[in-house]
């Protein structure tokens, strides 16, 4: 233990930034663990909101810096204003505490902090790194793909199209020229004003519709446009992880090198790279092992919206009954705030727990992966958030998608459309059309060939991260990099 804790002082000291959500805490945590593996020591600087819990990774540093911001429940609607304020508040604090800790490396001989890691939407901390005097790097932790498809939003704002309220220029210059640059316009002001459905692709970035764009409808289209503008403004810092890879996303990301000045690193995935280990704020239920144990192989249907999404009075009613239609075995995560609570005592007295008897298991929160990684699961339904999508093709399982935001619809987009690994669930929930997504994806043909590819692209993906591998290289590469500094 001594000799471990020596080897380590010798290394070169990485503090990581996450933002304090479960999505984007994961992937830090991950990362650290993986760095920390090479031998570096590592420092988690976190808010108090969310915090991690330290016993989880009792390798890591973690320090505690006040937020000022209130604990509360985060739903989708409050995501971009709450983002904008948490960098408002930590600057000052998160300063301070780097100052210090610099100031005792130098007096306590403590091993020197080599660069600040932070994920993207935590973007107060380029300018706490300059003023520390010390290198930083960026983690993405949404996929290639989603960059791009923001990254062409900016793009028509800065072409001068898409104006602060939303609407567009309809000068002559703009006329006859560009007219289908116009109605690809009016979709996307159908996006921001009026939810579009617009089926149109958008051109140069297949497979995606307008319908699909990351756009929020929360606010003004200028939130949502600085919100974009500020995680991935080109500020100082020296180079970019991604947690993709090139199996999944290269074209997308030889677009991005082209288009970045400094290196990215596309690692991941990080959870498979990184050695096991749990980040959960909520307490895992692990009585579903159990359960899952007495099934048979590729029969369970797991489903779970991650850790923001949440599922309104019609949907919940419609995706159970669809659940228990389908006589296929589900194991279903109902995360506490995530789902109305008169609702569901109205499902419960409606007889949905004696419709689905032991064919079905509810728990609060699971160990995703383990569940993801169990033999009996044949098909996973997910809003699709990033880390969902990369565990579920990690592990080779197929997905019935169901995106409720933000880069989801892209994402969604690609698992369908791309990998052809999935069947996205395009309208309201409707439980005719749940369970007859269940079966396409459980029991017939067409299910049966998206797993064969699920587990075709998981094999890929796990050649990738051994010697040899792109994600493999890419990490040496970053090693070296920081090592470096
Ligand atoms: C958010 C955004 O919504 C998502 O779109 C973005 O890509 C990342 O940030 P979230 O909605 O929580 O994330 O989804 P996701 O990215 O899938 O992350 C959820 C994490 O929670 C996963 O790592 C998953 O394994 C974990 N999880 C989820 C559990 O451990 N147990 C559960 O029961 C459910």
């Amino acid at each position: 233990m001594e000799m471990e804790k020596e080897h380590r002082s010798s290394h070169p000291r990485l503090v990581l930034v996450p933002l304090p959500f479960q999505g984007h805490i994961n992937p830090m945590l991950q990362l650290g663990s993986i760095l920390h593996s090479k031998g570096f020591s590592i420092t988690v600087l976190h808010t108090a909101f969310n915090s991690p819990i330290p016993s989880n990774s009792p390798e890591f540093g973690f320090v505690s810096v006040p937020d000022n911001l209130s604990e509360q429940l985060i739903s989708a609607d409050d995501l971009l204003p709450f983002i904008s304020l948490l960098n408002l508040n930590c600057g000052v604090p998160f300063q301070e505490c780097l100052a210090k800790m610099v100031q005792k490396q130098e007096v306590e001989n403590e091993p020197s902090i080599a660069c600040i890691v932070y994920d993207e939407c935590m973007y107060f901390c380029d300018a706490v790194a300059k003023y520390v005097k010390l290198p930083s790097i960026v983690l993405r932790t949404t996929s290639a793909s989603t960059y791009l498809s923001r990254n062409a939003i900016l793009q028509l704002k800065a072409e001068g199209v898409l104006t602060s309220q939303g609407t567009f220029f309809s000068s002559t210059n703009i006329q006859g020229a560009v007219a289908s640059l116009i109605s690809a316009l009016e979709s996307l002001f159908n996006i921001f004003y009026l939810g579009s459905t617009s089926q149109d692709l958008v051109p140069g970035l297949h497979p995606l519709r307008f319908k699909d764009l990351p756009v929020s409808k929360i606010g003004t289209p200028e939130i949502f446009l600085q919100f974009i503008t500020n995680i991935y403004k080109t500020r100082t810092s020296s180079a970019i992880i991604w947690n993709t890879n090139d199996i999944l996303e290269q074209p997308s990301l030889q677009e991005i090198q082209k288009q970045c000045q400094v290196g990215i690193f596309p690692v991941g995935p990080l959870h498979e790279v990184a050695p096991a280990s749990s980040s959960s704020l909520i307490k895992e239920d692990n009585s579903c092992i159990t359960w899952l144990e007495k099934q048979k192989q590729n029969t369970v249907l797991y489903v779970s919206l991650g850790s923001v999404a949440s599922v309104d009075k019609k949907e919940l009613g419609e995706m159970a009954w669809g659940l228990a239609n389908s006589k296929q075995p589900f194991l279903w995560v109902i995360r506490p705030g995530s789902v109305d609570d008169q609702e569901w005592k109205k499902l419960l007295t409606e007889g949905f727990v004696e419709a689905v008897g032991e064919n079905g298991c509810i728990v609060r929160w699971a160990p995703q992966k383990e569940m993801l990684a169990h033999g009996a699961v044949g098909g996973f339904w997910t809003h699709c958030g990033w880390n969902s999508t990369l565990e579920s093709i990690s592990k080779g399982v197929p997905m019935i998608c169901k995106p409720c935001f933000g880069d989801q619809r892209v994402n969604a987009r690609h698992v369908s459309q791309v990998w052809r690994i999935g069947i996205q669930l395009e309208n309201m929930c409707e439980r005719g059309e749940v369970e007859r997504a269940i079966k396409r994806l459980m029991v017939d043909k067409e299910g049966k060939e998206m797993r064969q590819r699920a587990k075709n692209l998981k094999e890929r993906i796990q050649l990738d991260i051994r010697e040899g591998g792109s994600s493999y290289n890419y990490l040496n590469k970053l090693i070296e990099l920081i090592m470096s500094f």
